[in-house]
């Protein structure tokens, strides 16, 4: 017996031995090469209405950081804006949890660390900025805390300025459509040589337009110069605070308010005929920077109105107009409101809400929007439907449906008046959502400018060893294996004619 096991113990610990040696060779190795090769970054969209976070990846052996950058994957946030929770402590932060907690799931482990996180806010902060800077501050540091307790690398939570923000739509519109490089089939990044678009984005409480011109931006406040990938762009960007939608929307109630006068009704010609609701003098009209202009001197900010729709196509395109002044301009040409605009050049797409304007106009009509002319007839025919024909036809809630009438009114006006689109050039905005797969809005231009800090990773430094040596441990330990069995097995077989023997 005590042969026995000094003759089966060494071939035993071999056996052991060689098995532990080909698991720790093999396991990590697996590891390695299951290890994400993508890089990510989180963008935090802070509208006005609400927040929105954008997952992008890239793979993580990018050049120079021109590679090729994908939505992963997004979430809408529940609630308002972050802008909305403007003395309630906490609630901004809150907020975010939800979505913060799938960026958590979504983004492998070993990667978070790596993984940029940002939040911009927009025209919703802008606004609270002007109207209490003290609280927007507080609002940010809140939610900047909140994301410094997540392992993601965090960046920066600020608010953008118009300009930033026109600009990084007009990056991610022209990033989308590869209109600046292409990757040559000899491993190189090219000029693409291809046109630049411009980018119509329109938020609930700005409005922005950006477009490569040749001509002389008389304003300097929108000249823009970007240099990407070696090539200089220069571009005209317009922000317009206070015509986003929902801004808009209550400028034109504040009109409507104040040319009828305070009373207990207010006839509104762009809500459905038929359909009433009720409103707050304070908190749905006046409590805002932009109907300050409208403003009753005197005024209860609890009273109830009832909006009175009347469904006229030719009033409402009437009091939309006065919204906007032609007059007054102290340059070459203007847009509107006395801000210098060269001639629109080149195609445009339109994102955001002008694509749920256009989406709901050619749902309701089956006229396609190509140009003014067919703009207005889509237009004086959704004035005139009923509510009950509209949420029919797009299955939407009401809230969204009555005001449908107002917005396509506003689209049109700052479109072909504002902006100056005729028979001609109206034709090439293409309205869209999304674009190879990802959102369009200014998060990924965003995301894009961000992503330059992060560091290149070579693939040469993602394995744990060279392939060479490795494979020469593995076949190494393969063939202690091999020994250790065999040995086992001849002292097995030497036992057995042993026993028989006896
Ligand atoms: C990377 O950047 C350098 C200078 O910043 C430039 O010379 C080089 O061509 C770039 N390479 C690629 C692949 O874009
Ligand atoms: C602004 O917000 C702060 C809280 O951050 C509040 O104490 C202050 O009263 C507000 N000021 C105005 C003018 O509303
Ligand atoms: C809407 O309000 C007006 C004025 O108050 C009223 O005459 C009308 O009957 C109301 N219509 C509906 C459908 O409630």
């Amino acid at each position: 017996m005590a042969v026995r096991l000094s003759h089966v113990l060494p071939p035993a610990v071999l056996l052991v031995l060689a098995v532990v040696g080909i698991l720790l060779v093999v396991l990590p190795a697996r590891e390695m090469k299951t290890a994400p090769d993508n890089m990510y970054g989180i963008v935090l969209d802070a509208g006005s209405s609400h927040t929105s976070m954008y997952i992008y990846k890239w793979p993580a052996d990018k050049q120079n950081g021109t590679g090729i950058v994908t939505q992963h994957d997004e979430c809408h946030v529940k609630g308002g804006g972050i802008s909305s929770y403007a003395g309630k402590r906490g609630g901004a932060a809150k907020s975010l949890e939800a979505c913060m907690q799938q960026a958590l799931n979504k983004i492998p482990k070993p990667r978070q660390r790596q993984t940029p996180l940002c939040l911009g806010a927009t025209a919703g902060m802008r606004l609270l900025d002007i109207v209490n800077s003290t609280e927007a501050q507080r609002v940010l540091k809140e939610v900047e805390t909140k994301l410094r307790s997540y392992p993601f690398h965090f960046k920066e939570a600020v608010i953008l300025s118009g300009q930033a923000e026109g600009a990084y739509g007009w990056v991610t519109v022209n990033y989308l459509l590869e209109n600046f490089v292409k990757y040559g089939f000899i491993g190189q990044w090219l000029n693409s040589g291809k046109e630049t678009i411009g980018a119509l984005d329109l938020g609930g409480a700005s409005t922005q337009i950006t477009f490569e011109t040749p001509e002389t931006v008389e304003d300097k406040s929108n000249l823009m110069e970007l240099k990407l990938y070696g090539k200089t762009y220069k571009l005209y960007t317009q922000s317009f605070l206070c015509y986003g939608q929902d801004q808009f929307l209550r400028k034109l109630m504040a009109h409507l308010i104040k040319t009828q006068g305070v009373r207990s009704y207010v006839l509104h010609p762009c809500y459905p005929r038929q359909f009433n609701t009720t409103i707050k003098l304070g908190e749905d009209v006046f409590n805002s920077p932009c109907t300050k202009n409208y403003r009753p001197a005197k005024f209860d900010p609890h009273m109830n109105v009832t909006v009175v729709g009347m469904g006229d196509y030719d009033w409402c395109l009437a009091d939309v107009r006065t919204m906007f002044s032609f007059s007054n301009c102290n340059y070459s040409k203007c847009s509107f409101d006395g801000v210098f605009q060269p001639r629109v050049k080149g195609s445009f797409m339109a994102f955001s809400a002008f694509y749920f304007t256009y989406s709901y106009l050619t749902r309701l009509t089956s006229i396609p929007i190509t140009s003014p002319n067919q703009t207005a007839k889509a237009v004086r025919l959704v004035c005139g439907m009923n509510m009950a024909e509209m949420v029919e036809k797009t299955k939407q809630e009401e809230r969204y449906m009555k005001s449908v009438c107002a917005v396509s009114n506003f689209v049109q006006v700052l479109l072909t008046q504002g902006y100056d689109f005729d028979e001609v050039s109206f034709p090439t905005i293409s309205f869209q959502k999304k674009a190879g797969g990802a959102s369009v809005g200014w998060a990924l231009g965003y995301m894009l400018s961000q992503s330059n800090l992060v560091p290149a990773e070579r693939l040469g430094l993602m394995k744990a060893m060279p392939s060479g040596p490795w494979a020469g441990i593995l076949t190494l330990f393969i063939l202690l294996l091999i020994f250790a069995l065999g040995y086992i097995l001849v002292i097995y077989r030497k036992a057995r004619t042993n026993q028989d023997l006896v």
